[in-house]
């Protein structure tokens, strides 16, 4: 697909992998509708970008199909759906003290990271296949953000490796699905990015976090995740599969 003159929605595209994607599709011609749940880092990155603003939460329908609409009624119908909001937890499924994990704690990271992504993919689907097919019958495409965590999850991270590894294991039958309606779906799954996610970690942390990545040895530039994003939506051959960027690196126990 030329993603030149196309509407596009980024949800989480206030911060960092959805703020990057959000710019580079912009810098290539897109109509961008930033979609967050932080609304203030939505019009910032919107108003430099001269796209639009859209607050909403992934995990509400209602919230969700507003959005959309509203990006619809200032850009047009939306062919390209980049998905990268998404939050992060660690937490052992026993505490120091013995007692079990809160179910709630896993219940929600699965809520926002799985569910939120079904809940985009089939709102963005539904109103993505009225649209008149382009070349090759293409109608849209949607990538959405995994993790290497899907394959190496660390200690703690059953529920951040649960919601990606569903993300990992829901993109085929997706693709599969919507290839009647002309409809591409992949998936990234990001190693270790420069985000402000990151960032809360001390200096220390971030170094050796980098130092554990073959090559190159530092951590990934949100611009590359931006620019593989971008490369799906204009690679109409691309469809069903999960690409890691990741420098090679394989995620050790802890
Ligand atoms: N940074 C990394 O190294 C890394 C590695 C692997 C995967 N990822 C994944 O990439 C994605 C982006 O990560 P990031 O580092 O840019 O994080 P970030 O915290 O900088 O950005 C995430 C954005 O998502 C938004 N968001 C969170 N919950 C939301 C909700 N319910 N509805 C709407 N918006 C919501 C936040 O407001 C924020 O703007 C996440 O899905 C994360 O799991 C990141």
């Amino acid at each position: 697909m030329n993603i030149q003159g196309q509407a596009a929605l980024v949800t989480g595209g206030g911060s960092g992998l959805g703020e990057a994607t959000a710019r580079e599709l912009a810098r290539l011609g897109a109509k961008v509708a930033v979609l967050d749940l932080d609304l203030a880092q939505a019009h910032r990155v919107a108003a430099d970008i001269g796209g639009i603003a859209c607050p909403c939460d992934i995990t509400d329908s209602d919230s969700l199909q507003a959005a959309i609409a509203q990006a619809a009624e200032q850009h047009g119908p939306a062919r390209i759906l980049m998905h990268i909001a998404g939050i992060g937890a660690a937490k052992r499924i026993i505490a120091r003290d013995g007692s079990p994990a809160p179910l709630e704690d896993f219940a929600r990271v699965v809520n926002v990271n799985l569910i939120g992504t079904y809940n985009a993919a089939r709102l963005f689907a539904a109103e993505c296949a009225k649209l008149l097919a382009l070349e090759d019958g293409e109608r849209g495409v949607m990538v959405f953000t995994a993790s290497v965590a899907a394959f190496d999850g660390q200690v703690g991270q059953q529920a951040y490796s649960a919601s990606k590894g569903g993300v990992v294991g829901m993109t085929l039958p997706m693709a599969r699905d919507l290839a009647q309606h002309g409809i591409r779906v992949c998936t990234i799954a990001p190693g270790l990015f420069s985000t402000p996610l990151m960032k809360t970690l001390p200096e220390p942390v971030q170094a050796s976090l980098a130092a554990s990545i073959p090559f190159p040895a530092r951590l990934g530039k949100p611009e590359e995740f931006a620019q593989l994003a971008c490369h799906i939506a204009t690679n109409t051959h691309l469809n069903g599969e999960v690409i890691r960027l990741d420098g090679a690196l394989r995620m050790a126990p802890r």
